[in-house]
């Protein structure tokens, strides 16, 4: 407890101090949920967490409380009114924002609640890369580019940290599916997931510094994620320098020897006496020399080093109140920030003068929809919508009381708006007819441990057929977790993108129909045309039984997202990048020059129309003689605000690394000497604008730490 001392050394002394029982209890994690099991083993834990670890109280250490946290402070299963907290925006929504302050705002939110609510271990972010649309989990991630996913975790998980309590980077690595999770295994090529899936965490690690990684329930090349020596030991700790822990996704420890030797630093999700790997077996490992004590107190080190590195230690959490008003404000900007208009042929935004609009569907009377799974949160006031999807884990689909009907009628008081729940498909087309606008609100839920269909459910491509046959004015609101496909799309006027939108949604989304939020958000993946446009034409492993290997090649290797469109030369539904405003904007004055070994570019944004806006530029990198897995790469981005008429100089910084590949023999990046185009664009199949800049060859250590991708791009 000597704050003069620095956290190697605090650390060191008290693994030094340490009995074998108290090292063996921090590093061994419970399950936190009150299962109703004579063989639980951790009743006191805090009520539906994700898990506790026990401290020790002789020597200051405080427990380490676990909580899910991807959009908010989650609960396992419907939680008391207590327990009720801010739900966020959806990650892909955060990601969707391309603005890093967004998702540190975020993040710096969530833990406040965090602390306020007895945590000091979060379970987020989550930074897998869109391979599958159709994964479960997309909602929870950050996108298909390594970049913009790594950056906008990485803000995230600086926010919160910012509390002084632990963030978890996760599910390390290629757990990109959720069908047979515990079983898939990726078989893939190193330097392609250098360039893909260990790029997003590495910079999510780089930019976020958060204190833990989890490591994954599936196999990589052969080798579950959780015992692979090479990803843990030789990449993360050795190469990236990671200084932190290593934590079990729930269950994903499987053997105490390899687990403990191949880097596993504590067993988390451990529900009854006996299914654990650590505790006595690992006592016995390492009294007959299996596990060595030097790396027994690795483990231990790495634990509490964290906790006294974050704070955690220094300033133990505590119940607090939450001024829930005022998050539910930052919640709905956050939202505001990434909504994507998708398409507009002029009807937004709506008109403020009388008109008629009716209302269809997606239960937009009484909420908008979350995510499931262990990252589901209960916003204040509980589920909106009962008894909707499955009714067991990960199930129900869940609504936050935040009704886009009650907030478009506040926010145009002069439109007669009518409602339709879009049971009957006849009536709610007959009363489009005789509206001057329709908006048809379609959900998908998706959730943990499912993977979904791309095609939304219960019919609703049907409701908006009928819907648009009836009334040319037809919008869809659409709250999704990834894409999905749009066979209407050419019979629509417009589609807004509100993904799962948090405790707020509501009026966020009224605010961006009605134009009081011009819309700034862009894809941060690509939609599809169809699966068949997909490297898989369907998601691998379907019906395997648990304990059977299912192998999955990532045979597009690095070639994620619009890297598989472009080397392909297929056209997405909706290009990655692509979102549209209620202003227009120029890009304009485009240089790239080198400058202490790094890429500057700048360029100029005009904002050409009448109203405020934001623009997204993206800046893509690609060799002029070709030569990489797919013809071009994300190095930079950034956001700007301009009033109407207004212009700003930007500067992008992109780090060297952006440019590199990965050279196996020496296991490190190389740029290669040679001209590199430098496009800026609006998205991914935007031509845009380029210039040619020569760069000589770099190498660059595996670990190379880079400051620079997505650092906030400067205006002026
Ligand atoms: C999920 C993790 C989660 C953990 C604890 C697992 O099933 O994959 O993301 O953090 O449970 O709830």
């Amino acid at each position: 407890m000597d704050r003069s001392a620095s956290p190697d050394e605090r650390a060191a002394r008290l693994v030094s101090a340490m009995t074998t029982d108290e090292k063996l209890t921090v590093l061994t994690g419970y399950f936190g949920t009150q299962a109703p099991t004579n063989d639980y083993v951790f009743p006191e834990a805090r009520l539906q967490s994700a898990g506790p670890v026990r401290g020790v109280p002789r020597l200051g250490l405080t427990p380490q409380w676990q909580s899910d946290a991807g959009s908010g402070v989650a609960t396992q299963g419907e939680p008391p009114a207590a327990l009720q907290r801010t739900l966020l925006p959806s990650g892909i929504l955060t990601a969707s924002s391309w603005d890093p302050a967004v998702a540190e705002r975020s993040g710096s939110m969530l833990g406040s609640e965090a602390r306020a609510s007895g945590f000091n271990v979060m379970l987020a972010g989550g930074v897998n890369l869109m391979r599958e649309p159709g994964n479960g989990r997309n909602f929870e991630y950050g996108g298909e580019d390594p970049l913009l996913a790594g950056t906008m975790v990485g803000a995230f998980v600086r926010g919160i940290q910012s509390n002084h309590i632990v963030a978890t980077v996760k599910h390390f690595a290629l757990n990109d599916q959720e069908t047979a999770r515990r079983s898939i295994n990726v078989l893939i090529d190193e330097g392609a997931a250098r360039l893909s899936d260990l790029l997003a965490f590495q910079i999510a690690i780089e930019q976020g510094d958060p204190g833990s990684v989890m490591c994954s329930y599936n196999l990589i090349n052969g080798v579950h994620a959780c015992q692979n020596d090479w990803l843990l030991n030789h990449v993360l700790k050795a190469q990236w320098g990671f200084p932190g822990y290593v934590m079990s996704d729930w269950g994903a420890q499987h053997d105490t020897v390899l687990d403990a030797n191949h880097g596993l630093d504590q067993e988390t999700g451990v529900l009854k006496r006996g299914e654990y790997q650590w505790l006595d077996k690992l006592a016995a490992a390492v009294k007959r020399g299996a596990v060595s004590p030097a790396r027994l107190d690795d483990m231990v080190r790495r634990v509490v080093r964290t906790l006294i590195a974050k704070g955690a230690v220094d300033e133990p959490v505590s119940p607090a109140p939450i001024d829930f008003a005022a998050h539910a404000k930052l919640s709905q900007a956050a939202a505001e920030e990434g909504i994507v208009l998708l398409k507009n042929n002029g009807i937004l935004p709506l008109p403020r003068a009388k008109t008629s609009i009716v209302v269809i569907g997606g239960h937009a009377d009484r909420g908008v929809l979350s995510g499931g799974g262990s990252a589901q949160v209960y916003a204040p006031g509980g589920n909106a919508v009962r008894g909707v999807g499955p009714q067991h884990w990960p199930g129900p689909e869940v609504y936050a009381p935040s009704s886009p009907l009650a907030a478009l009628r506040a926010e145009l008081p002069d439109a007669v708006i009518n409602w339709y729940d879009g049971a009957d498909r006849t009536a709610a087309a007959t009363a489009a007819a005789h509206a001057d606008v329709a908006l048809v609100f379609a959900t998908q839920w998706t959730a943990e441990s499912l993977d979904f269909p791309l095609t939304l459910p219960n019919e609703q491509d049907a409701l908006i057929d009928a819907v648009a046959h009836a009334s040319r004015h037809t919008v869809v609101i659409l709250e999704t977790g990834g894409p999905v496909l749009m066979p209407w799309l050419e019979r629509v006027a417009g589609v807004v993108e509100a993904w799962y939108p948090g405790s707020a949604g509501g009026p966020a989304i009224a605010r961006v129909l009605s134009g009081a939020v011009n819309p700034s958000g862009h894809l941060p993946v690509s939609f599809p045309r169809a699966q068949g446009e997909l490297p898989r034409s369907s998601i691998a492993g379907k019906g395997a039984a648990e304990d059977y290997v299912v192998d999955v090649r990532y045979d597009e290797g690095a070639a994620v997202g619009y890297r598989w469109y472009d080397k392909n030369h297929r056209e997405p539904l909706f290009p990655f990048g692509h979102g549209l405003s209620y202003t227009s904007f120029a890009r304009e004055a485009l240089a790239a020059r080198l400058e202490q070994g790094e890429v500057r570019v700048s360029f100029r944004v005009r904002n050409t129309g009448k109203v405020p806006g934001k623009d997204v530029a993206l800046v893509f990198v690609a060799p002029v003689a070709g030569g990489w897995e797919s013809p071009k790469h994300l190095a930079g981005f950034a956001k700007t605000e301009l009033l109407a008429g207004a212009r700003r100089d930007v500067t992008v910084t992109l780090a060297p690394r952006l440019f590199a590949t990965w050279d196996p023999s020496r296991e490190e990046f190389r740029l290669a000497a040679g001209q590199y185009r430098v496009t800026l664009a609006g998205s991914a199949r935007d031509a845009g604008s380029s210039v040619v800049i020569s760069l000589p060859e770099r190498r660059l250590p595996a670990g190379a730490g880079v400051a620079a991708p997505g650092a906030p791009a400067t205006a002026k």
